[in-house]
């Protein structure tokens, strides 16, 4: 972490920051910003989530959260409010970070935008920037403008590429900054407030800012569209698809990051972004036939894992004990939106397999079948640990790359085990180990 700069109150580039929303974006944005001296006021009507972040307790697993948030509230530039109206008094920039769910249709749901803005409209004082944080729709920067109705306020976009799990670290080393405004000015001057991150700064419009945070994801939903289909053609071919990727790595136009295959992509952004800029495709009239294959080649990737666990249990999971590791979109994070590691554990029930799932960041109690846990855990029986998870089964499936399961008694998995097979849709085992050990082991696009 950096060391902060102390500033005072006086200083023309400190400013006093309003955060709507203490979420995956909002919180680590003014914990970030409260770090590089401005004083930032935190709005959330969560009481619960609130009561959580007064005493100290986050609401999400983040590295190195906890302590930016301690230092913020240490040194007194961060402050937590329950509402909105409030936070914004006097603030000079308000950042709406409320979500933006996916609409019916695919477009994104500006409901609590909208609802933000109208609530603050009237409080803001003259000249006061606001900030479009959340992933919104191209033309929202306008959408918000007219919501808000104020000549004397403008309004900017400023999109988040923060990944969960290392959002703090994106935060205090952002890879570049994106701001877009029909006022130049004040898209500036929103960039100015990251200055001490010294990362390359994009002043812009607000369409094209907006665009290039679609573009941003829909482009690494692609190229994991891409690696997963070359997984299954290394498969066809006999070819090792972790040494085609690093073959591809080097290439420095095409770079090492991206490239692991796995069992689909998902998360709270990637679906939902990519989802939403075909939509916006469509409606500008503009056939994205690319972005349509990246998405539809994700959907096969599900079903391919599915398939080799069918396949490991004999041709069909009915009626088998199959045993899942990991639940979460992916490690580090206690995020399951959109998990494809969750969504390959449904459909394996679904099938008429009986589903022993073991997460770390998902608590159980014995085992118990998940009937009136969280809705989305519905149908899979859960597990206090791997072992657990593998007693009776007839295929253990990898499908979260948690790192601990590197590490395991792999001897006494296999003694649990009814059959001992293992399907590694994270490539995250070594297949001559477990092999040697009685396994049969099925990875993504290796032998
Ligand atoms: C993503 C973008 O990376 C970030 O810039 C944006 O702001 C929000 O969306 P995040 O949702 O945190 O971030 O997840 P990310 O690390 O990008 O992973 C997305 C999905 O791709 C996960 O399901 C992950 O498991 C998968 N993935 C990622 C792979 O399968 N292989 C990889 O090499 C990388």
């Amino acid at each position: 972490m950096t060391t902060r700069r102390n500033k005072r109150a006086n200083d023309p580039d400190t400013h006093r920051v309003a955060v709507i929303g203490a979420g995956y974006v909002g919180l680590p944005t003014a914990a970030t910003l409260a770090h590089f001296g401005h004083h930032v006021v935190l709005a959330e009507r969560d009481v619960e989530r609130l009561a959580a972040l007064r005493s100290g307790r986050m609401p999400i697993v983040e590295a190195g959260l906890d302590e930016l948030v301690a230092e913020g509230v240490g040194t007194g530039a961060l402050r937590f409010s329950a509402s909105s109206t409030e936070a914004v008094v006097g603030a000079d920039f308000v950042f709406l970070c409320v979500p933006t769910p996916q609409g019916d249709d695919g477009s994104a749901d500006l409901s609590y935008v909208e609802a933000a803005a109208k609530e603050i409209g009237a409080l803001l004082e003259p000249g006061t920037i606001v900030v479009n944080k959340s992933t919104v729709p191209v033309g929202s920067a306008t959408f918000v403008e007219r919501i808000i109705g104020r000549p004397d306020v403008r309004v900017v976009s400023n999109p988040e590429f923060l990944r969960e799990g290392s959002a703090v670290r994106d935060s205090l080393h952002p890879d570049r900054l994106v701001v877009g405004a029909a006022d130049a000015h004040a898209a500036a001057m929103v960039g100015g407030l990251f200055a001490s991150t010294g990362a390359p700064l994009i002043v812009t419009d607000a369409t094209t800012s907006e665009t290039i945070k679609y573009a941003s994801n829909a482009f690494l939903a692609t190229k994991l569209s891409y690696v997963n289909a070359v997984a299954g053609l290394c498969e066809e071919l006999g070819a090792d698809v972790r040494d085609v990727m690093l073959g591809l790595g080097y290439d420095k136009r095409i770079g090492f990051d991206f490239l692991r295959p796995g069992p689909g992509w998902g998360g709270s952004c990637l679906p939902k972004d990519t989802r939403a800029l075909l939509h916006i495709a469509q409606e500008a009239g503009y056939d994205f036939s690319l972005l349509a294959g990246a998405i539809a080649s994700n959907e096969q990737q599900l079903a391919r894992v599915v398939a080799k666990v069918e396949a490991a249990c004999g041709g069909s999971v009915e009626g088998a004990t199959v045993g899942v590791w990991g639940l979460t979109f992916k490690a580090n994070t206690d995020d399951r939106r959109d998990s494809p590691s969750l969504q390959v554990a449904h459909r394996l029930a679904d099938l008429g397999a009986r589903v022993q799932a073991f997460d770390p960041t998902v608590t159980a109690d014995g085992g118990d079948e998940a009937a009136s846990g969280p809705d989305d855990l519905r149908g899979l029986l859960l597990c206090t640990d791997p072992y657990e998870a593998a007693t009776g089964a007839a295929a253990v499936a990898v499908l979260t790359e948690w790192d601990e399961f590197r590490w395991l008694d792999f001897s006494r998995v296999h003694s649990v085990m009814a059959k001992p097979a293992i399907v590694d849709a994270r490539n995250l085992l070594d297949p001559a180990a477990t092999r040697r050990l009685g396994f049969s082991y099925a990875g993504i696009g290796r032998r």
